[in-house]
């Protein structure tokens, strides 16, 4: 498999802002398969705005956002050539080598806690993603989900991996099986993560159902024993009042 992944230039500087807790990060690369490259700025884990690179176009991220900003996708477009034009070089220098395959960490969770026939989102969580290229296929009872999905860009992190979430909106019910499977090069088969609503199980039941009959007989046992307790001692103190006599 013929890959050279240049990560380029994945710059990390502190904000303006007075505390140190939040970083803007901004992230390049350029890649020989799809997608071949990316250009995003994030704020501190939010992905800001990413240049679509097909349409040549600005996709801001949070809604109102470009109201107050604006970017122009021509020097993105620029990095990006600059960014092919190295790995082009890279890739002969390095006799076509590939990158090293990194298999990624999927999870699988609601965004609130569930309450069945109540709006939720299932939120796929993809980390250590490297080179980033990924299918992710949601499932639903065994067939394949076409809408209703959106997705990030390849986050930055800042092990020069990437991670990714993926949002699914769902009316959790009793029934509903969820899958959220994750190709990629680094996985000898598909990781798969399933969420579906959790149930008393049977054994459990049945288990709680034994303490309840065990605590019931030995309480009964010491009503018995007590009984006899009890009488045993009023023909003792009969059989002694009668020898008394
Ligand atoms: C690439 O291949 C050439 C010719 O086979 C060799 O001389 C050179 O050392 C190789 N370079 C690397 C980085 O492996
Ligand atoms: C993604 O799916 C396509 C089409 O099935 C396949 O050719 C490609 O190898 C897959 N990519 C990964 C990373 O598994």
């Amino acid at each position: 498999m013929l890959l050279l992944c240049a990560l380029l230039a994945l710059a990390l500087k502190p904000s303006d802002a007075v505390t140190v807790d939040y970083f803007d990060y901004s992230a390049l690369f350029y890649q020989t398969r799809r997608p071949t490259g990316e250009y995003l700025f994030d704020y501190n884990g939010n992905e800001l705005f990413h240049v679509d690179l097909d349409s040549k176009s600005v996709v801001w991220t949070l809604p109102g956002l470009s109201e107050h900003e604006s970017f122009d996708p021509q020097g993105a477009l620029q990095d990006i050539n600059v960014a092919r034009y190295n790995l082009d070089i890279g890739i002969k220098r390095s006799n076509s080598t590939a990158a090293t395959n990194i298999p990624p960490l999927v999870n699988l969770y609601s965004s609130k806690p569930v309450v069945l026939g109540e709006p939720n989102i299932l939120i796929c969580f993809v980390k250590n993603i490297f080179p980033p290229v990924m299918n992710t296929t949601w499932i639903k009872n065994g067939e394949k989900i076409e809408e209703g999905f959106t997705e990030t860009s390849y986050l930055p992190a800042q092990d020069h991996s990437f991670r990714k979430l993926h949002y699914l909106a769902f009316i959790p019910n009793e029934h509903d099986i969820y899958t959220c499977e994750i190709e990629h090069w680094g996985l000898e088969r598909p990781t798969r993560r399933v969420w579906q609503h959790d149930v008393p199980t049977p054994t459990s039941e049945a288990y709680q159902n034994v303490i309840c009959a065990l605590g019931l007989a030995v309480g009964i046992i010491g009503i018995i024993a007590g009984v006899m307790l009890i009488i045993k001692g009023m023909k003792q103190s009969a059989a002694q009042g009668r020898s008394q006599r």
